[in-house]
């Protein structure tokens, strides 16, 4: 079979198509999967440009979703044919959070899903939902559920709330989608005025360019009358929070989940106090998360958007769409 492996020290022209041997018969309590898609995040662009500093040889991808093809004896969660995607957190089954690093996420710590099919523990995966292709299924383990749990999980949103998305990558355009389903307003931002209005037809209900508007937080605030938001995606970090805070209502919450504008900087502290604001830092989710995020989507019918999809050969290239930053939504790949 074909796979993927990223050459130490990293890099885009480090990434490399190889043949691999076929995963064997799966053991006790384990099942074998052909992956037929992946999709690309922030966090896999880290680990194939070399920042993350994954080991020499490391199958890059932390997303797959695919087939069942056989089950090791003791497994009775899965059967041959199932449509499946991965988890991100393979050992974080459930409860509150027992991880604070990468080590056992797969195409970072422990190998990924750049490759045609795996033998691994079947809790490692959960059903995909009914309906979505593997492309789309492959959207959900990283970008879908990290939306997921900052906004239903630890926001507890509810109809009426207010949200604040930060431009159009994976994650903010699944906050946007899943806040709209579950009637709040959402509050979207982009850096294209064209992506504004795609943002507006998928149901934002106001939109701001926050190159234009370097006070985006502020003119969120003032947008809802004074109140602020409710819950703040915060995928930026140091170079957003600020803005960020400006915007969320006293005793709002704001999700703190991603890098974009760097790892660390001035965070106005008295202004997030007297907010009395809530800003929870978070990585993805557990298993039981997905389970019950597979279920919301199969009764609300949600659909992932696909920006693009490129074959597994073509690796690189669609990393760099990702890196030319003109993306709109998910990128996939499919094998
Ligand atoms: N903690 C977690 O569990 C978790 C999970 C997933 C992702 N993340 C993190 O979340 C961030 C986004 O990930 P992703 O996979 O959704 O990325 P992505 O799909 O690559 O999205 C990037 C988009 O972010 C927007 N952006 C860039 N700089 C911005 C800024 N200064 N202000 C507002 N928006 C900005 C741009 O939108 P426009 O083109 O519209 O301007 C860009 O297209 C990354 O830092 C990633 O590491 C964290």
């Amino acid at each position: 079979m074909k796979g993927i492996v990223l050459r130490a020290p990293g890099g885009l022209d480090r990434l490399e198509l190889i043949d691999m041997p076929e995963p064997g018969a799966p053991g006790p309590g384990e099942m074998r999967v052909r992956l037929h898609a992946s999709s690309l995040n922030y966090h896999d662009y880290g680990v194939v440009s070399g920042g993350m500093k994954a080991a020499d040889g490391r199958i890059p991808m932390s997303d797959g979703a695919g087939v069942v093809e056989a089950v090791g004896q003791g497994v009775s969660e899965f059967a041959p044919g199932d449509h499946v995607v991965s988890c991100f957190f393979p050992h974080w089954q459930d409860g509150p959070p027992v991880v604070d690093n990468f080590k056992g996420v797969p195409g970072d710590g422990i190998d990924g899903y750049a490759r045609e099919a795996v033998a691994c523990p079947a809790t490692w995966f959960t059903h995909a939902p009914r309906g979505y292709s593997h492309a789309e299924a492959a959207t959900l383990t990283t970008a879908g559920l990290t939306a997921w749990r900052a906004l239903v999980v630890n926001g507890g949103l509810k109809a009426g709330d207010v949200v604040l998305v930060l431009g159009t990558g994976g994650v903010s355009i699944f906050a946007l989608q899943l806040a709209k389903l579950m009637g709040a307003t959402v509050i979207a931002t982009s850096s294209s005025d064209e992506k504004l209005e795609r943002l507006r037809g998928m149901g934002a209900d106001h939109v701001i360019n926050y190159k234009q508007q370097p006070e985006w937080g502020r003119l969120a605030y003032d947008w809802t009358g004074g109140r602020g938001v409710d819950h703040v995606v915060e995928v930026g970090g140091p170079g957003t929070l600020p803005q960020s805070i400006a915007a969320v209502r006293v005793g709002g919450h704001i999700s703190l989940i991603g890098v974009l504008t760097g790892r660390g900087g001035e965070v106005p502290t008295a202004a997030l106090m007297a907010r009395q604001a809530r800003l929870q830092g978070l990585i993805v989710g557990n298993r039981r998360h997905q389970m019950d995020f597979v279920r919301a989507i199969e009764s609300t019918g949600l659909k992932p958007v696909i920006d693009r999809s490129f074959a597994l050969p073509q690796i690189a290239d669609a990393f760099r769409h990702q890196e030319a930053g003109a993306h709109f939504g998910k990128i996939c790949l499919e094998f």
